[in-house]
């Protein structure tokens, strides 16, 4: 255990799970109404490397307009979340992959790793600086959103001189409008593609995430919750939704695209893939035609942020799909939905050991 981490725990246990009297617990959305007062900050330079951190009141980072981040995009991110769980305690899901995954970002980025056990032991020393931030158990979670930016200014096109390793946190819950289990409506997208063979889509970079906007709020104004992309070289098969993976499911077979540099490696979608293979399915990470999935019998999203969201319809060149009865999420969705929160929550064993106390 860190210092840092250490003074965290305590402060965190000396407050007990003081619950904040102006979070509603009932009508948590997917937002920043519920920001946690406490944030962490560590700085790198090349002479020190990363420092070890602190934990401060969330609030403003400074950057000269010249950042790195701000003029060519230097920037990382990563999605958790932190959890009550049934054995009394809050929990965080497989922070492990998601500090690899920073890891690897960051080497695509050209920016400093942060090592991996400073970055679970700052994940843990977050979570217990916010303890009240944690939903009661099934009301939501706490979502952690780590950042990796080129604070230090340039001008000409290069790495920063010095980076920024922050954490904020907020109470949140659903994160489609409808809820958790209201079925979404989706739309194949067939102007723009969300990456490209060699580019960064399986990078979590912030620069993957804006240029998905202008499909998603046209597709928005269309009734549709989100947009499918599909393979830049073909046209023709699956890749993902702007903010989740996709899973095809045909009677007892379930596809995923394969990783191969443009999907994002998400951390849902690798635990649902082992989950799901646990549980009996014939899972494969194979290309999906946008065809054959227009044949399916259920489709559904993961993510950190949308947990396992079942799809209701899918529309491709003016023909709607549709997967489920309207308001009614798909039966696939629902189990793989349950088994993955219930590991989450501690209400069922976890065989795989994704839960870590915090
Ligand atoms: C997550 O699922 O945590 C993400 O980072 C996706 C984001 C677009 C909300």
């Amino acid at each position: 255990r860190t210092r840092l981490h250490t003074i965290a725990a305590a402060a965190a246990v000396s407050g007990e799970r003081r619950s904040k009297a102006n979070i509603d617990w009932e009508s948590l959305g997917f937002g920043l109404k519920d920001v946690a007062g406490t944030m962490y900050v560590a700085e790198w330079t090349p002479e020190k490397g990363w420092d070890q951190g602190k934990l401060v009141p969330y609030g403003p980072i400074t950057v000269m307009p010249s950042a790195q981040v701000l003029n060519y995009g230097q920037a990382i991110f990563e999605g958790m979340k932190a959890q009550e769980s049934a054995q009394g305690r809050v929990v965080v899901f497989r922070p492990d992959q998601n500090a690899a995954r920073f890891k690897a970002g960051a080497a695509r980025m050209s920016m400093p790793a942060v090592p991996e056990d400073q970055f679970v032991e700052a994940v843990k020393a977050t979570v217990a600086a916010n303890l009240d931030y944690v939903p009661p158990i099934g009301k939501g979670s706490l979502y952690l959103r780590p950042l990796l930016l080129g604070t230090g200014p340039i001008l000409g096109l290069g790495p920063a001189p010095s980076y920024t390793f922050t954490i904020f946190a907020a109470a949140v819950g659903a994160y489609f409008k409808g809820g958790q289990l209201t079925p979404i409506d989706l739309i194949v997208e067939e102007r723009f593609h969300r990456a490209a063979p060699g580019g960064m889509g399986g990078t979590k970079a912030a620069g993957n995430y804006s240029p998905v906007l202008v499909t998603q709020l046209e597709a928005k104004k269309n009734g549709f919750a989100d947009v499918v992309y599909l393979d830049a070289k073909t046209d023709t098969y699956l890749e993902e939704v702007s903010s989740c993976n996709i899973f095809v499911v045909k009677g007892r077979t379930i596809k995923t695209p394969p990783l191969g540099g443009t999907i994002l490696p998400g951390v849902t979608r690798r635990s649902i893939v082992e989950l799901a293979r646990s549980r009996g399915y014939d899972v494969h990470e194979e290309p999906v035609s946008v065809h054959e999935t227009m044949e399916a019998d259920e489709v559904f999203t993961t993510g950190t942020a949308v947990v396992v969201s079942s799809v209701g319809s899918i529309t491709y060149r003016g023909t709607r799909k549709q997967y489920t009865e309207p308001g009614q999420a798909g039966k696939v969705a629902l189990e793989m939905y349950a088994a993955l929160t219930d590991i989450q929550t501690e209400r069922a064993e976890d065989k795989f050991g994704w839960v870590v106390p915090v």
